[in-house]
């Protein structure tokens, strides 16, 4: 199948870069199209594909990859709609449009998969949640997830809402991490430690606890209680968290991360 990838900024290329190792993609059936046309190159030029930065030069393609900000979805989708084939699928991975409102701008009868992707697909360790509109074929569904599984695991949802609920965790989650890496960094170096050590000891500690958790998914409590004894060093930092209210602080950060991409 042909793509053309509408926005060649750092989600839409890490999904199209993580196919590249895979026999079922070829660069070539890749169309890269961004108005700054040296991301369309960019993304093109590593992946042998073909890139444009005026929507009137791109070939016709089967599924249209909507990459760009929601906020720009609107002009977008005004620049297109006239001349997208009317067979076209849609892939879009913008947080917080919906199924309705992209068809309400693309073709109320289109197929449009959505998925809320994660940056650690760039790794191959992605998280990638899906929804689909009722009309998707088994065959667009199947090429979707090559494609989006090929940078990391999928999570099928049958309810678009669960696409809005987890965009605060598998989409910004990354965020929250790379936010506590850099305070406990900061911490060491307040020590004296150095920066580089400080920050090489802080990404080895989350990757190591991240390895633990993924052999072991369903026990991240039993595994914080197998390094926390009674009375230790563990549980007197852990007391000050739950004392300062750190499980509602998280709830409440993941509420206001809903609330937005209700918003956009
Ligand atoms: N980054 C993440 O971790 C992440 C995670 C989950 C979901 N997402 C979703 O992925 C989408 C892209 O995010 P991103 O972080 O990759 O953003 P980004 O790096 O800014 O990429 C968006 C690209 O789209 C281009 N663009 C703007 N208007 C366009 C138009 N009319 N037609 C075609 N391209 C256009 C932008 O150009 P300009 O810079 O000139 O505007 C930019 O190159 C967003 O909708 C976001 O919600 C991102």
């Amino acid at each position: 199948m042909r793509w053309a990838i509408l926005g060649c900024g750092q989600m839409s290329s890490a999904l199209v870069l993580g196919t590249q190792g895979s026999e079922d993609f070829s660069g070539e059936n890749f169309f890269c199209f961004d108005p700054i046309v040296e991301r369309a190159q960019d993304l093109a030029d590593q992946i042998g594909g073909s890139y444009y930065s005026r929507w009137e030069e791109l070939p016709a393609a089967d599924i249209y990859l909507l990459g760009c900000k929601p906020q720009h979805f609107k002009d977008l989708a005004s620049s297109i709609h006239a001349s997208l084939p009317a067979t076209a699928s849609l892939l879009s991975i913008m947080a917080g449009v919906s199924v309705e409102i992209v068809r309400g701008q693309l073709g109320s009868q289109r197929a449009v998969v959505r998925v809320m992707p994660n940056r650690a697909a760039l790794l191959g360790m992605g998280v990638h949640a899906l929804f689909c509109s009722s009309n998707t074929s088994d065959d667009l569904l199947s090429e979707v997830e090559r494609f989006i599984g090929a940078s990391g695991e999928i999570f099928l949802f049958d309810s678009e809402e669960m696409i809005d609920r987890i965009t605060g965790v598998s989409g910004s989650g990354p965020a929250y991490l790379f936010k506590l890496a850099e305070e406990l960094a900061a911490k060491l170096v307040e020590m004296g430690i150095s920066r580089r050590t400080a920050n090489l000891m802080v990404a080895q500690t989350l990757l190591g606890a991240s390895t633990m958790l993924v052999n072991n998914p369903h026990d991240a409590n039993q595994l914080k209680d197998s390094i926390t004894s009674k009375g230790g060093v563990t549980q007197a930092a852990l007391e000050v968290l739950d004392r300062g209210g750190f499980d509602q602080l998280i709830s409440s950060a993941l509420d206001a991360a809903y609330q937005r991409t209700k918003e956009l």
